[in-house]
């Protein structure tokens, strides 16, 4: 598959393209077509290292790019930027392209980490990206509770679950199949695409509970 990661430069997008560059080709896409190159070519260098030869492929190319060429595409990228970046790659992408939002709408204020929507009265991210979608059943909402810091070891071991949303079943699936790829991560199904927030609200509640309690690299799992 051609996995695209827009914003790939940042550290998710790092993660993503480590761990998935076992079995696919991972596309790294930026604003800028040099950085994303760049990031590619240390991505691959240490996804080399890490796992001696690779099945896929990582490079990097302008956001439009990547979202042309996606089988599945990633949008890594701040809530801030929801309505700059997907007006312009999203009408792109293949009628197919599965869409993955791991988008938190969170802030960070006297009292703790909040979230946006409910502080703000803004939409959550499966909202936002939603106007933007082609097939807004393609659009699935994962990965909100896993940090970076974990995702970009490539070989430490994950024991954690992901709250998956969406609306059609067979996208879900190759989120699914996209999560049991990187060892010790479980997807969990929420329900459909509109509660999302649900999911989107996990991480600043982790983030608090974290600082409140001192404890180090918390995760979710349901047992
Ligand atoms: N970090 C975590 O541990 C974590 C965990 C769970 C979920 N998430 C979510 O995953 C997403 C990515 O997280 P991240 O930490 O990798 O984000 P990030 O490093 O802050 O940003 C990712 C990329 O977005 C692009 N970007 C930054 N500002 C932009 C702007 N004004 N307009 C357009 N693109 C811009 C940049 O790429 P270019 O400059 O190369 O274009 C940047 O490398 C976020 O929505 C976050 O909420 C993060």
């Amino acid at each position: 598959m051609k996995v695209g990661i827009i914003g790939g430069t940042g550290g998710m997008g790092k993660g993503f393209a480590l761990r998935w560059s076992q079995n696919h080709d991972v596309m790294v896409g930026s604003r800028d077509a040099a950085r994303a190159s760049g990031a590619a070519e240390e991505y691959a260098n240490l996804a080399k290292e890490a796992f001696g030869e690779i099945k896929g492929t990582i490079t990097g190319s302008d956001n439009v790019s990547v979202a042309e060429q996606s089988d599945v595409l990633v949008l890594s990228i701040p809530y801030e930027n929801i309505d700059a970046v997907c007006s312009e790659v999203l009408p792109k992408t293949k009628d197919s392209c599965v869409v993955i939002s791991p988008i938190v709408p969170m802030t960070k204020t006297d009292v703790g980490f909040e979230f946006i929507p409910i502080k703000e009265g803004k939409p959550f991210s499966y909202q936002l990206v939603s106007k933007y979608v082609k097939d807004k059943s393609k659009l699935v909402s994962a990965f909100h509770v896993i940090s970076e810091k974990k995702l970009v070891n490539p070989t430490l071991e994950l024991d954690y679950d992901i709250f998956v949303c969406g609306d059609d079943k067979e996208s879900v699936e190759v989120v699914n199949g996209l999560i049991n790829e990187i060892k010790g991560l479980r997807p969990i199904y929420l329900g459909p695409g509109e509660l999302s927030y649900m999911a989107e609200i996990a991480t600043p509640l982790l983030l608090n509970a974290m600082i409140q309690n001192k404890i180090k690299n918390p995760g979710i799992k349901i047992i």
